[in-house]
């Protein structure tokens, strides 16, 4: 299962409140056995846009959307948010990404990046040795879309990425006093 702390789910929420009935989940979506959903290793956030698990009835229709940064609180607590602004430090400081522009305000789908691009957990890419312009251009990564076609080049305008130490010092800077 993924790094998550535990999600919350109520079997009496589900059938009391809401009136599902047993076979509106076991044992199409979910077996009738201790944790074995969790055992899984697609039992993610990804899989849920995908229709699988939660995400059957959780896709803003049938009930609140797994992806909806207003909901993650309901079933994680308040342990997970979604990130703003990603500063990658390693092989090159400093390149940033800027999540919510990506998330929300391109509206391109969680599952367009997570799991297949990125993990959902900041610092995973750095520690891959391929997360170089090479593997990029060969599609991997950014790449996947900064390709001239989906997204800009990544020939090209290199410093929307690379904000270099200067710009990363500014970020820090505006963060500390934004704190
Ligand atoms: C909205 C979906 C949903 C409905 C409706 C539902 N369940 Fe579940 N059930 C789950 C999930 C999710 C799990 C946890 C599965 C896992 O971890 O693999 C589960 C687990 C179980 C387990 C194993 C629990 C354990 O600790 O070993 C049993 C038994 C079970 N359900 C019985 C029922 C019965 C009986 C009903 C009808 C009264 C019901 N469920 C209705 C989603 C549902
Ligand atoms: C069969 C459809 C279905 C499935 C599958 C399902 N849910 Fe729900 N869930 C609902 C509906 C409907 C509601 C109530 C409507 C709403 O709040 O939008 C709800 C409400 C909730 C709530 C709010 C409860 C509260 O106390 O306010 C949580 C948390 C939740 N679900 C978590 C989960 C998790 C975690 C899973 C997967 C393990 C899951 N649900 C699977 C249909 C489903
Ligand atoms: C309908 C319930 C539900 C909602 C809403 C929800 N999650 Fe999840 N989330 C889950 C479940 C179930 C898992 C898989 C089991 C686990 O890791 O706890 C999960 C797993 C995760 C993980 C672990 C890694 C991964 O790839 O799955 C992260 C991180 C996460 N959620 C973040 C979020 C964020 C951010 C939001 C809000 C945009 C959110 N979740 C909204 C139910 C939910
Ligand atoms: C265009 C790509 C892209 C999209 C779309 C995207 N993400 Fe991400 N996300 C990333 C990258 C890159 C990271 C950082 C991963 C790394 O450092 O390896 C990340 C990290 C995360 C993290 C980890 C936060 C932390 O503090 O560790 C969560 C949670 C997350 N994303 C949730 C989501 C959810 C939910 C959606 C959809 C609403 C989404 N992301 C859409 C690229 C994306
Ligand atoms: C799923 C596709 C996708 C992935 C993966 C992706 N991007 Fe983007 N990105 C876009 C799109 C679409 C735009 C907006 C169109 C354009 O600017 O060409 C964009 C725009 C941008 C911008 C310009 C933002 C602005 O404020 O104008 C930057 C910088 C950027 N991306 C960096 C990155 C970095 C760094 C990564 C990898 C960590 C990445 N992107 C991964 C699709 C993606
Ligand atoms: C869409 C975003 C993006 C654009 C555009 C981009 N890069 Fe990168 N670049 C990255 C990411 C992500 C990394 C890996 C993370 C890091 O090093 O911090 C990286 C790493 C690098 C590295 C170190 C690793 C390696 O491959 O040697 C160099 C050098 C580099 N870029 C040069 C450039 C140059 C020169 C340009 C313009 C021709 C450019 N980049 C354009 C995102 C981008």
């Amino acid at each position: 299962m993924p790094t998550s702390e535990v999600s919350r789910f109520s079997h009496d929420f589900h059938v009391n409140k809401v009136g599902f009935g047993c076979v509106d989940c076991h044992n199409s979506l979910f077996q009738q056995a201790g944790s074995s959903a969790n055992a899984a290793d697609d039992f993610a956030m990804s899989a849920f846009e995908q229709d699988k698990y939660c995400g059957v009835c959780h896709d803003g229709s049938t009930a609140f959307a797994a992806t909806d940064q207003g909901s993650c609180a309901r079933c994680h607590g308040s342990g997970v948010t979604l990130p703003k602004t990603v500063v990658f430090e390693q092989p090159v400081k400093a390149v940033v990404f800027d999540h919510s522009k990506h998330a929300e305000e391109l509206r391109l789908p969680c599952s367009s990046c997570h799991d297949k691009l990125f993990k959902m957990k900041q610092g995973e890419s750095e520690k891959q040795p391929d997360f170089t312009m090479e593997a990029m251009l060969h599609g991997k990564h950014c790449g996947a879309c900064h390709d001239g076609v989906s997204a800009f080049s990544l020939k090209t305008r290199c410093a929307f990425c690379h904000i270099g130490k200067q710009g990363y010092n500014r970020l820090l800077g505006k963060e500390q006093i934004g704190h």
